[in-house]
C-alpha cells in the first residue's frame, strides 16, 4: 500500500474514467445535485443494496437472537410508493418543519445555504465567500422546504398537489397495521425499505454527498417502549459493524452520539455513523448514517396528528378552533402484547443509511495508488481499487493470455462457466499488463487468465488485485476458490 493522498478530484475522475458515476444529463450541461451511476457504478450499487438487505431481512433468522440482541426479532421488507397522501407529510411535521434556511444574492441571483455561505464561494468571484464581494447584496434567511412538490392528475390546483418522499420511513409507518396483520410477525419487528427519496438541496455540493435525489436504505424497529433503550444501543452498534465488515476502516469511521440540543424535538436518542471524507478537512467526520430512537413519535403522529413538544410531552398541535392543525388517520395503530397481556403504541428505533454515501465512502476507502513491475519488470505506477469483493463491481475477469492457439476459445469457456454464477468479464484486447491494470482500477479482486500451459494441464494463474500475486490453479477448483475469497 502507498502513502498516496486520496482527493475528491482523484475520485471524480475515476469514475468518470471508469464508469461508476456520471453527472446527470451532461451532453446538455448537466443538472446539479443529479447524478447517473455508469456500468460499474450501477453494480457497486447493487451490490451494497443485496449486502444490506441480506443483513437485514433475508438472512435474518427469527428463531434465534443474534449475538448482543435483547430478544429474538421479526424482520420483513416494504417496498412503498414515492408519491404518499399529502397528509402524511402533513401529519409527519414534513410539510411544515422540513425546511432549510437560506439566503438569495440579489446582484447575482446566487442561493445559498445559511449555514453554508461560509464555506460557498462567490458566484462572481470565487476567492470570496457570498457577502464580501462588494456588489454582493444578501437576503436575510429564509425558510425553503427541501420537498419536491408535484400534482397528481390532471388538474394543477392545490387539490391535486402532492410530494416526492424526502424519506422512505413514513412508507414503513404507515403501513405498520397492514403489514402485522398480514405477515404473522409480532413485535419487535422490523420493517426494511431500499428506495428513492428527494430532497431539494439549495446547494447540493460534495460529489454525490448531497445530492438533490438518492436512494435510502431505513429500517423501521418497533419495540415495547420498555425495551426500546437496549434495541437502540444493540442497533447503533450493528450498524457500525456492517460498514467494518464492507472494508471502512476504524480510523475512518466514528461513531457520534448526538447531544440532547442537537436531536430532532422527537428523538430520545441520536446516533451518527460517520466518515472521513477526503471533502473534508483533516479530523472532520460526515454522516453515513443516522441511527435515531424515535419513541412513538410516529405511530402517534399518524393516529393523532401532526405533534410538537410542550415541555416533556409531545402534544398535538391544534389550530385557532382547537382542532389538529393536521390530522392523523384517526386509526388505532396501537399493539396488543399477547405475551404481556398489555396494549401499547410501539416505539422505533431507525437506522436510516444511504446508498449514494455508502458507494462513496467504499470508494473513498478503496482508492489507492502503488507501483507494480509490468512484464519486464519495470516498476509501472497503478491506481488500484481495493474494493471488498462482496460489493466489487465485476467479480473476476478472464483472459486469454495470447489471441491464438485456442486460448480465447478455453478462456471462453472458463468466463462462461463462472458467468453463471458472479458478474464477471471477458477481455482479449491489449497487452496482459495493461488489461490487469484496468481490472485494477476498476476494483475487480481477480483476474484469471489462461495461458499455454492451460491446454496442456487445464491449469489457469489466479491473480489477486491487491497483492498481484498470482497463483496456479485447477480450472475444475476456480469457482470455490473464488467463492470463498469473495465469501459467499
Ligand atoms: N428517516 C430518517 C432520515 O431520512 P436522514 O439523516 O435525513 O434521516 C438518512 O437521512 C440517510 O440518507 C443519511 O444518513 C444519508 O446517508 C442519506 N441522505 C440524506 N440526505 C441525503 C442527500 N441529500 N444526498 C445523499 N444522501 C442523503
Amino acid at each position: 500500500m502507498s502513502n498516496a493522498v486520496t482527493t475528491m478530484e482523484k475520485i471524480v475522475a475515476l469514475c468518470k474514467r471508469r464508469g461508476f458515476i456520471f453527472q446527470s444529463s451532461e451532453i446538455y450541461g448537466g443538472v446539479r445535485g443529479f447524478w447517473d451511476y455508469g456500468p460499474l457504478g450501477v453494480e457497486l450499487k447493487r451490490n451494497i443494496k443485496e449486502t444490506w438487505w441480506r443483513d437485514m431481512v433475508t438472512g435474518h433468522d427469527p428463531t434465534l437472537a443474534p449475538p448482543d440482541a435483547p430478544s429474538t426479532f421479526d424482520m420483513v421488507g416494504l417496498e412503498s410508493t414515492i408519491i404518499m397522501d399529502p397528509k402524511v407529510w402533513k401529519a409527519s411535521g414534513h410539510y411544515d418543519l422540513f425546511y432549510d434556511m437560506f439566503v438569495d444574492c440579489k446582484t447575482c441571483k446566487g442561493r445559498f445555504r445559511a449555514d453554508h455561505v461560509a464555506t460557498s464561494e462567490c458566484p462572481r468571484k470565487p476567492s470570496k465567500r457570498p457577502g464580501e464581494h462588494t456588489e454582493c447584496e444578501l437576503t436575510e434567511p429564509r425558510e425553503f422546504n427541501l420537498m419536491f412538490k408535484s400534482y397528481v392528475g390532471a388538474l394543477i390546483d392545490p387539490t391535486a398537489e402532492a410530494y416526492l418522499r424526502p424519506e422512505t420511513a413514513q412508507g414503513m409507518f404507515v403501513n405498520f397495521k397492514n403489514v402485522l396483520s398480514t405477515s404473522r410477525v409480532k413485535v419487535p419487528v422490523g420493517i426494511a425499505q431500499i428506495g428513492k427519496s428527494f430532497r431539494n438541496e439549495i446547494t447540493p455540493r460534495n460529489f454525490t454527498f448531497r445530492s438533490r435525489e438518492f436512494e435510502q436504505m431505513e429500517m423501521e424497529f418497533f419495540c415495547s417502549p420498555e425495551t426500546s433503550q437496549e434495541w437502540y444501543t444493540y442497533w447503533r452498534d450493528r450498524r457500525v459493524e456492517w460498514y467494518v465488515s464492507l472494508g471502512l476502516k476504524s480510523d475512518n469511521l466514528r461513531l457520534r452520539e448526538h447531544g440532547p440540543n442537537e436531536r430532532a424535538h422527537y428523538s430520545c436518542g441520536t446516533a451518527d455513523i460517520e466518515y472521513a471524507y477526503p471533502f473534508l478537512p483533516d479530523g472532520e467526520f460526515g454522516e453515513l448514517e443516522g441511527v435515531s430512537h424515535r419513541g412513538d413519535f410516529d405511530l402517534r403522529s399518524h393516529m393523532e396528528g401532526k405533534l410538537i413538544r410542550d415541555g416533556d410531552d409531545l402534544v398535538v398541535e391544534r389550530d385557532e378552533h382547537g382542532q389538529p392543525k393536521h390530522p392523523g388517520s384517526g386509526k388505532d395503530l396501537s399493539y396488543f402484547d399477547d405475551a404481556t397481556q398489555t396494549k401499547y403504541i410501539p416505539h422505533v428505533i431507525e437506522p436510516a443509511g444511504g446508498v449514494g454515501r455508502t458507494a462513496l465512502a467504499l470508494l473513498c476507502e478503496a482508492y489507492d495508488e502503488d507501483a507494480i513491475p509490468d512484464e519486464k519488470g519495470k516498476p509501472q505506477e497503478r491506481v488500484v481499487l481495493r474494493l471488498h469483493p462482496r460489493v466489487a463491481p465485476v467479480k473476476a475477469a478472464i483472459f486469454p493470455l495470447v489471441k491464438k492457439d485456442g486460448q480465447p476459445e478455453l478462456a471462453a469457456e472458463v468466463y462462461r462457466g463462472l458467468k453463471k454464477r458472479w458478474h464477471v468479464f471477458y477481455d482479449e484486447k491489449g497487452s496482459i499488463g495493461k488489461r490487469y491494470r484496468r481490472q485494477d482500477e476498476s476494483g475487480t479482486p481477480f483476474c484469471i487468465t489462461v495461458d499455454h500451459q492451460t491446454t496442456e494441464d487445464e491449469t489457469v494463474t489466479l491473480r489477486d488485485r491487491d497483492t498481484t500475486e498470482q497463483t496456479r490453479v485447477k480450472i475444475a477448483d476456480l469457482e470455490s476458490i473464488v467463492a470463498e475469497r469473495i465469501g459467499g
